[in-house]
């Protein structure tokens, strides 16, 4: 009798406790779905004129020793390659695109430091992933 009126409530809140929580996780699963159908606003030619001119003006940053104002340049180009990645399916684009925003961000960290040299260092990588990805996927004008 004993064992009814204490275990079986508890079994019972333990169970409704798991519902809700395989519930929750369910929940939690809507947006990752919704972030693989993101659609950029920006035509790709814009987008890439855009990384051109920001491209552009980290380096006269870097040249003119501006480098709190190139930090933030280096922040928004590494925004702009993240939302890069949605623009093609394939996975060797994604890639291309992902490791130039991370390449961004470290140098907007180099840049936050004031670190010149390894700025212009960061710069030079960068330079080289718009390199790879447009020999792969640009096409041939
Ligand atoms: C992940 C792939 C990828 C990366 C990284 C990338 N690009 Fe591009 N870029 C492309 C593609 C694809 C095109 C061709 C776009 C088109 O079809 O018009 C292009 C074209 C361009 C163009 C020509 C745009 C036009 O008017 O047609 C410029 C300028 C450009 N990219 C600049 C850059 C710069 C600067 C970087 C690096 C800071 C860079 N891109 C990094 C994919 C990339």
């Amino acid at each position: 009798m004993k064992l009814r009126t204490q275990v079986l409530p508890s079994v019972f809140v333990l169970g409704a406790a798991l519902i809700v929580l395989s519930y929750s996780a369910r929940a939690q699963d809507k947006p990752a779905a919704a972030a693989s159908t993101f659609k950029p606003v920006l035509k790709i030619d814009v987008m890439m004129n855009g990384q051109k001119k920001l491209f552009g003006e980290i380096k006269a940053a870097i040249v003119d020793e501006k480098m709190k104002e190139g930090e933030s340049f280096a922040w928004l180009l590494a925004e702009i390659a993240n939302v890069n990645h949605y623009q093609n399916d394939s996975s060797a684009y994604r890639e291309f695109a992902d490791q130039m925003s991370r390449q961004c961000v470290q140098l907007a960290e180099l840049m936050g430091k004031g670190d010149a040299k390894l700025a212009k260092e960061q710069f030079s990588q960068i330079g080289r992933t718009c390199g790879a990805c447009h020999d792969q996927f640009a096409k041939k004008k």
